[in-house]
Formats: structure tokens, C-alpha cells, sequence
């Protein structure tokens, strides 16, 4: 399973933490890891702030039809070709967001990814990629959307 991350997010814990919090993205990333252990699930925790990259990275899922948990950051409200790739995949695809996207500015409350990703999680902090992890793991559906 693949976890992937956007721009910025790499900046978690030091980034605006009234917003997203006081974890890092390796805490993250470590939360993730030990939750796919216990899931019986190899989790494969990325980020990148090249959307070239990115892309690369939802291609090659949708080769392996690999599910996927997305935190697209800003590519959320700005990325036709992010959507494009996320529409390739063929098992299932968690987008989200630390933050309520809902909540906040305008130009957030848009988000390209969300009408071809299976579900949305957004608001409930970093707490949101566990919850993702264990939709996937748990709903056979997700390995063939
Ligand atoms: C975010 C929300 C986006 O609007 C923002 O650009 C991010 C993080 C979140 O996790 O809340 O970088 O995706």
C-alpha cells in the first residue's frame, strides 16, 4: 500500500502547527508503518514537492493496481494532471487532509482529486492516514474499485 505525500508536507511539525499540528512527516510515517504491521499490510510512506515525481509515483500504482492514501497538499486545488493520473488507478483511493479543507479559504475548498478518489478524509489531523490505512486494509472493495 502506498502512502503518498505532496509539497510542503515534508515541512509537517514546523509547518503553520496551529494548523496542522506539532507531529513531523517521519512520525507520520512511523505511525503508518507500525499500523501496517499490525494490519499484516507493507506500507511504502512517501513525499516529494516535485509534481513530476508525483505523477510517476500514481502511474506506477496504477500499474500494480496498488492501493492508494493520498495527501495531495496543494496540488488538492491546482493539479488537472494529478486528477488525470488518479484516474488511472484501479484499487482504491483515500485523499487526505490534515485539515478541514471545508473550513478554511475558498480556494481550498475545491479539490480536483476528490471526484476520483473512492473516499475523503479531512480534519481529523494526522490521525486521518491511520484511519485511511484501516478502510483499505479492511474493505475488499478497495482492491478493485
Ligand atoms: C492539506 C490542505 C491543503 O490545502 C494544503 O495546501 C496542504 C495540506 C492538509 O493536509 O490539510 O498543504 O492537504
Amino acid at each position: 500500500m502506498l502512502v503518498l505525500n505532496g509539497p510542503n508536507l515534508g515541512r509537517l511539525g514546523k509547518r503553520q502547527p496551529e494548523v496542522y499540528g506539532s507531529t513531523t512527516l517521519a512520525d507520520v510515517a512511523a505511525r503508518c508503518r507500525a499500523l501496517g504491521a499490525e494490519l499484516g499490510l507493507e506500507v511504502d510512506f512517501r513525499q516529494t514537492d516535485s509534481e513530476a515525481e508525483m505523477i510517476g509515483w500514481v502511474h506506477g500504482a496504477a500499474d500494480a493496481r496498488e492501493p492508494v492514501v493520498l495527501n495531495p497538499a496543494a496540488w488538492t486545488h491546482t493539479s488537472v494532471a494529478l486528477r488525470d493520473a488518479c484516474a488511472e488507478l484501479g484499487a482504491g483511493l483515500v485523499e487526505v487532509h490534515i485539515s478541514n479543507v471545508h473550513a478554511r479559504e475558498p480556494f481550498r475548498q475545491h479539490s480536483y482529486v476528490s471526484g476520483v478518489a473512492t473516499g475523503v478524509i479531512a480534519g481529523l489531523g494526522v490521525r486521518g492516514y491511520e484511519l485511511a490505512l484501516r478502510w483499505l486494509a479492511e474493505e475488499p472493495s478497495s482492491a478493485g474499485r
